[in-house]
This record gives C-alpha cells, structure tokens and sequence, in this order.
C-alpha cells in the first residue's frame, strides 16, 4: 500500500443474493483529508458500498486496507490491516476510527444535546461507564469543544428534538468527532434537509474534515451540492465506478454515464 493513501479498495464485490451481483469490482484509493462526493442513480449501491468499508455490510469478494496506524494509532509505517479479515477486536479499533452520518440523523431526541454529543464517546469508556453514562470532565470539554466547531454551543443544554433538522445533523456531526475519526462515512447526510440547510451542514461537514485531515465518502443525491463540495467525485453504475474525477471533469457526458442504466 502506497504511503499516500489512507484506504484501499480491491476488486470489491457484493452481492445479496446468489445471482445479483449489486457491486462488480470495485477498486479505488482515498487519500488522507480527502472529500469524496459519491453519485449514483437509486439503487447502484452507494449504501452498500459505504458499508462495506465498515463492515455493517459483509463484503463478497475483494478486500478494503486501511493503514493500521490509522486503525490502532500504533506508528506500524506502511502495515495494512485488511477489513474484510479482521477479528472481533480489530473490527472495534476500526469502528472508532470510521465515523458514520446518517439521513436520518439517528440522534436520541428525549436527550440533551451535549448527551447525545457525549455517546459519540462511549466507544472508548469500559463498560461500567458506558452503562451508566459516566463521563470525565475531558469528555465533556471535549464534546462543549465539538459542539462550539458545529456552531451550537448555546444549544448544548436543551432536548435534542427542540432543534431543527439541520441543527441535528449538526449535533450528529459533533457525536462523530468524540471519535476522532481518521474516516467519516456520510450515506445522504442532507436528503432530509431544504437546499439552504444542506448547504449549511456541508459546509460544516467539510470544514471539520479539513481541520482535522478526516478523509470523507460523502453520498449525495445533488449534482450542484456534489460539485460545490467535493474535491474528488466518484459515480457508480451498474456495479462499477464510471467517473472519479474533479467537479470540473465531471461534464454532461460524463453525467449521462452516471445516471443512464444499463441493461444488465
Ligand atoms: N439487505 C439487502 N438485501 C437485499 N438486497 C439489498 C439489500 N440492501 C440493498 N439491496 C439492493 O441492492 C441494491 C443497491 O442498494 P443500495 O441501497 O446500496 O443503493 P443506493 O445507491 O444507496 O440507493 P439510494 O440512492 O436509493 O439510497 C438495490 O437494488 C437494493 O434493492
Ligand atoms: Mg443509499
């Protein structure tokens, strides 16, 4: 693996039934601080691919690496550790270092906001802790601090659900720094939300990446939103990647083969 990239993919397949291969062969590298917007018709796979990379999703063939520095913070120089291979305890390591965004949100709305900021740090408290949802004076600064970089400082005390849908993906956000992310995994953050919120979270979305050198695979249903936001754009179709380039790469030709299906 190449010093450059944080994340592999090799000839990656999946299917869910013995006959439908709904990922062909998928190969790329993502590097370090990355933003990748990621397109497709519905249906081509977007989610499917996105949990791979986690492993929510079993992958059929083909393998993910990730640097295992990233993984364990333990300087290994160019050690890969395969996704598709890990044990129990390796697949923890690699959970927290993967943030994951949802269009939905999923956020507890009869909790506060710094509460639902803090579960984003359960991961790391042994279970006692984590049953009784005890947190060290440094969580809580540290997710005051997460909660101040997505603009809702002030909200920190009220119930989740008095905030807006845009304010709650903000918060969803802030939870997925407490892991202090090397990867964020956003499957539609913005479908739930209106063109001036979408922007808003993006933009928010993208700075913290940046801040922090978080690579991001960010799946959108807007072209406009994808090309303002993305460094680098991927297209799915029809199992395979058909466009991985720049906004500027990505013409109405280009578009066409992104969003025409084929008969397979
Ligand atoms: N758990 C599952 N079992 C069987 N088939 C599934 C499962 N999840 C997804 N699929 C199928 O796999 C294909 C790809 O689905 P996926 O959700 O990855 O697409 P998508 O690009 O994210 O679409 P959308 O834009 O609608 O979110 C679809 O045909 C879908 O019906
Ligand atoms: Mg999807």
């Amino acid at each position: 693996m190449s010093s450059d990239y944080l994340l592999q993919v090799n000839d990656l397949k999946k299917s869910y039934t013995t006959d439908n291969l709904i990922l062909k062969g998928i190969s790329l590298d993502i590097k370090p601080g990355e933003f990748v917007g990621v397109l497709g018709l519905s249906g081509a796979g977007k989610s499917t691919f996105l949990r791979c990379i986690n492993r929510l999703i079993e992958p059929t063939s083909g393998n993910i690496l990730f640097k295992k520095s990233f993984i364990t913070d333990k300087d290994t120089d160019n050690e890969v550790m395969d996704v598709c291979k890990l044990n129990n305890k390796e697949l923890r390591l690699l959970r927290r270092k993967i943030g994951m965004i949802f269009q939905q949100f999923n956020i507890v709305k009869r909790l506060t906001v710094i509460d639902n900021v803090l579960s984003g740090s359960l991961g790391y408290q042994n279970a006692f802790k984590s049953t009784f949802r005890i947190f060290s004076v440094d969580d809580k600064k540290k997710a005051l601090a997460n909660l101040e970089r997505v603009g809702l400082l002030s909200q920190a005390y009220k119930r989740a659900d008095a905030l807006s849908g845009g304010q709650q993906q903000r918060v969803a956000i802030a939870r997925t720094l407490m892991q202090n992310p090397k990867v964020i995994l956003a499957d539609e953050p913005v479908a739930s939300l209106d063109p001036k919120l979408s922007r808003e979270v993006l933009g928010i979305l993208k700075k913290v990446c940046k801040e922090d050198g978080i690579s991001a695979l960010v799946s959108l249903h807007t072209l406009e939103l994808t090309k303002i936001y993305s460094d680098r754009i991927i297209g799915f179709q029809g199992g395979y990647i058909t466009f991985d380039g720049s906004a500027d790469q990505l013409n109405d030709d280009e578009i066409e083969k992104v969003y025409t299906k084929t008969g397979d």
